[in-house]
């Protein structure tokens, strides 16, 4: 069974709305994004070929892959062309102006 582990990674005014950033949380290379004032949490590493997302491109709630165009819906991690292919995905909170992210498993 996995516990909820929030970890404070960022201030609010780091990640600016519709932008992404990538942040080292415990060990893991994570790419928070920003849209419409929600912030979502996904792992950078491309399941193609392992090109880092945080090179791409934000379109609305879309990353796109800069190697071979794969793209991902940051709040699903879903692929955009097959249902088998998806990337982890992080829960994410705004709290007090600062960002958090959940770690399972973390203490
Ligand atoms: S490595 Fe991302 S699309 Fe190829």
């Amino acid at each position: 069974m996995s516990e909820d582990s929030f970890i404070l990674v960022s201030n609010e005014n780091e990640l600016k709305n519709g932008s992404m950033k990538l942040f080292n949380v415990a060990g893991k290379n994570i790419l928070l994004a920003r849209f419409n004032d929600q912030i979502y949490g996904i792992s950078n590493r491309c399941p193609h070929m392992g090109c880092s997302l945080a090179n791409g491109k934000l379109n609305a709630y879309i990353v796109t892959c800069p190697c071979h165009g794969w793209s991902f819906d940051v709040r699903t991690g879903q692929n955009q062309r097959s249902k088998d292919i998806n990337i982890q995905v992080y829960q994410c909170k705004l709290q007090d102006g600062k960002i958090y992210v959940n770690i399972p498993d973390v203490i």
